[in-house]
């Protein structure tokens, strides 16, 4: 049987607790959702109409654009999700500059997303799997180290959100050298410090995504490529997915909210449905403990 981890609550912790559980990859879990959520009215709507118009499995508003790219529903439908999504932006931001003003200095706030369906069982291809336990990797271009932070609130009003972890990016590659072989990329370049040649495209697509902001996604760096392969070896190899040692299984109810750094935490969903999903990048220099992070990790280990 599997064990499933009771998660302190935070809702009393001073910030400098917070930043400490989040850069030592624990998850900072909220009893119940610590900020005020989208109206009844407006959960319903997003819980009952979007599902009928998507089969995406992300309805996400991107801030740098104020819109929901790709999101085919008749206007009323997208401009109530756009301002629904932006709010809940706005107070996911406000209540993060409160409880972790350290953190904050020169983020960029990422996408708040709505997961409209089951997540169980939907048969995806491995690295679009949600199922999978993996780290996050790449976000918004190259993220060259800075921190993937998620701010999660289960909003379906009866059933449990289901995680499965095996613990953190650290621990996973010390029980799993492959992992570390993966990040390597079995190349005759090691390490993940810039180059010439990396310094060059950084720049060609700062001066380019200036005139077309699109092309910042192009971007990357020797960091985000070792942890793109590592979260694809995690998603695709048969021996590390069958592998259970360290496996846990976390429960979130109705209403709770969870804060995770999720480029250290390793997660898969296992089930649930109708989750609103805040991204925000922080710089690592931001970090209290830097030399926890994967890119000190990755740096040290390779
Ligand atoms: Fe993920």
């Amino acid at each position: 049987m599997t064990a499933s981890i009771q998660l302190p609550d935070y809702s009393d912790a001073s910030p400098a607790r917070i930043v400490d559980a989040l850069e030592d990859s624990q998850i900072v879990y909220f009893e119940r959702c610590p900020l005020e959520l989208p109206l009844a009215e407006d959960l319903d709507f997003l819980r009952e109409e979007l599902p009928l118009q998507t089969r995406i499995k992300n309805v996400s508003y991107h801030p740098e654009s104020g819109s929901i790219p790709r999101f085919d529903a008749p206007e009323p439908v997208r401009i109530r999700a756009t301002a629904i999504l932006k709010e809940h932006s706005r107070a996911v931001t406000r209540y993060l500059e409160r409880i972790v003003p350290d953190l904050t200095p020169g983020w960029t706030v990422g996408t708040c997303s709505f997961r409209p369906l089951e997540e169980e069982g939907r048969a995806l291809k491995p690295r679009s799997s949600n199922e999978i336990v993996h780290v996050d990797a790449g976000a918004y271009g190259a993220t060259r180290g800075d921190r993937i932070l998620r701010f999660f609130v289960n909003v379906n009003p009866a059933v449990d959100r289901v995680w499965g972890t095996k613990g953190a990016f650290s621990a996973l590659l010390e029980r799993h050298p492959e992992l570390l072989a993966a990040a390597g990329g079995g190349g005759s370049r090691r390490g993940i410090d810039e180059d010439l040649r990396d310094r060059g495209y950084r720049r060609l697509i700062a001066v380019l995504s200036r005139i077309f902001p699109l092309l910042k996604v192009l971007d990357s760096s020797p960091y985000d490529r070792a942890m793109r392969r590592v979260h694809n070896h995690m998603k695709e190899s048969e021996a590390f997915r069958r592998d259970s040692s360290g496996y846990r299984e976390l429960r979130f109810p109705p209403f709770s909210a969870w804060l995770v750094m999720t480029d250290s935490v390793s997660h898969s969903v296992i089930s649930g449905r109708h989750a609103l999903v805040t991204t925000i990048l922080v710089p690592l220099r931001n970090c209290r403990r830097p030399e926890l992070s994967p890119y000190h990790v990755l740096e040290r280990a390779l």
